[in-house]
């Protein structure tokens, strides 16, 4: 039991790139008292300035000059993601551990230039953001899922609704190099999916559109469906809406041979008959993370616990291969199988 105890007189010192989603990090590495906020840097100065100030530790003018402090362990990485790849390698360079936003990089071709890096430096950890995973809602649902109390499930639909549409026409998101709602989204629907199954998609057939931005100048698509194939004919069919009209949200319906459970805006439940009047189960748990730092505050304390899960690295990796799959069948307009290469 002793070794599980966090050793107290060790703390890991930090730094927070990027201070969108990175400013909630940053305070709260700030209230933990094994961790250590460092620096921060942000290219917006001002922003990096002032936000120094409140969080009472050091600013950086340049993204390299992180390195400079001796005392530095990890990153915190919650820049745009077309940064994510570059300032990845750079840390890995630096032997540092890292927690990035999801999603890790945005294809296989970066992904290919991380894992190059990290084999040369097989000390260093990293998790991304996939904060689904915290839901206790989830949590229910895959313990439910593994004692088949649902039956045999044959297929899911899930979706992916953004609501946010400024952050995409006005933000970095419309302007940013390979970006995809696939990947800035749909990314949380896949990593539940894959998680509350235990299992990968085999292949993948992805379409979409561009219809309600149609005016706006970006080449992605704005809504994607992508159909993954699991074993056993089971699939999964989920898609991202960025510009529909519906608050931020999603759903996720899950039909076994026994029961289905919903999750819409109408709640999570779960329906056992198909009698017209039959009632439902209302499934009381939380349905959204309590807030965004807890994987980020847990990758910490499991590293000064010596407690991390490698595989949550290859998680990470399978799901950069998934999105790149589901890029290359849009380009192919067909299925495509998903290739996942060894780690
Ligand atoms: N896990 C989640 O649920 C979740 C939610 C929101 C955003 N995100 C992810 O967090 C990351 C940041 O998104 P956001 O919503 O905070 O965006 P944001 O626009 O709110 O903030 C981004 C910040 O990064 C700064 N920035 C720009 N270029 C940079 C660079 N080269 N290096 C460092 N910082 C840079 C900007 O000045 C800005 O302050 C993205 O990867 C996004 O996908 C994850």
């Amino acid at each position: 039991m002793h070794s599980k105890k966090i050793n107290k007189r060790k703390k890991i010192n930090i730094s927070v790139i990027g201070l969108g989603v990175g400013f909630s990090h940053a305070m709260k590495i700030k209230k933990d008292k094994n961790l250590n906020l460092i620096s921060v840097y942000d290219p917006d100065l001002k922003k990096a300035r002032l936000l120094s100030k409140k969080l009472n530790c050091k600013y950086k003018y340049k993204f390299n000059d992180v390195f400079n402090d001796k005392e530095l362990n990890s990153l915190v990485i919650s820049s745009p993601d077309d940064k994510h790849c570059n300032q990845i390698i750079k840390t890995i360079k630096n032997s540092k551990n890292f927690f990035i936003e999801k999603p890790l990089c945005n294809n296989r071709k970066e992904l290919v230039k991380i894992k190059k890096e990290l084999k040369l430096k097989k000390n260093v950890l990293f998790e991304s953001n996939l904060i689904l995973r915290t839901v206790p809602l989830y949590k229910w649902l895959k313990s439910k899922i593994i004692n088949k109390y649902f039956g045999e499930i044959y297929s899911i639909e899930a979706s992916y609704l953004y609501g946010r549409s400024e952050k995409i026409l006005k933000g970095w998101r419309g302007k940013a190099k390979n970006y995809t709602g696939m990947n800035g989204g749909g990314i949380h629907m896949i990593d539940l999916v894959c998680w509350l199954l235990n299992k990968k998609p085999k292949e993948v057939y992805s379409f979409g559109n561009k219809i309600c931005f149609k005016k706006y100048n970006f080449n992605f698509k704005d809504f994607e469906n992508s159909i993954f194939y699991f074993d056993n004919d089971l699939t999964a069919s989920i898609s991202v809406h960025l510009g529909c009209i519906h608050k931020h949200h999603h759903i996720l319906k899950i039909y076994g041979s026994k029961r289905t459970f919903i999750y819409d805006d109408k709640g999570p439940r779960v329906i056992y008959s198909k009698k017209k009047n039959s009632k439902h189960l209302r499934v009381k748990y939380e349905s959204l993370p309590k807030d965004k730092t807890i994987l980020m505050n847990n990758f910490f304390k499991s590293i000064l616990k010596n407690k991390f899960k490698k595989n949550k690295m290859k998680d990470n990796f399978n799901l950069i291969n998934i999105l790149d799959a589901g890029q290359l069948s849009h380009l192919k307009n067909k299925k495509v199988k998903i290739n996942y290469e060894k780690y």
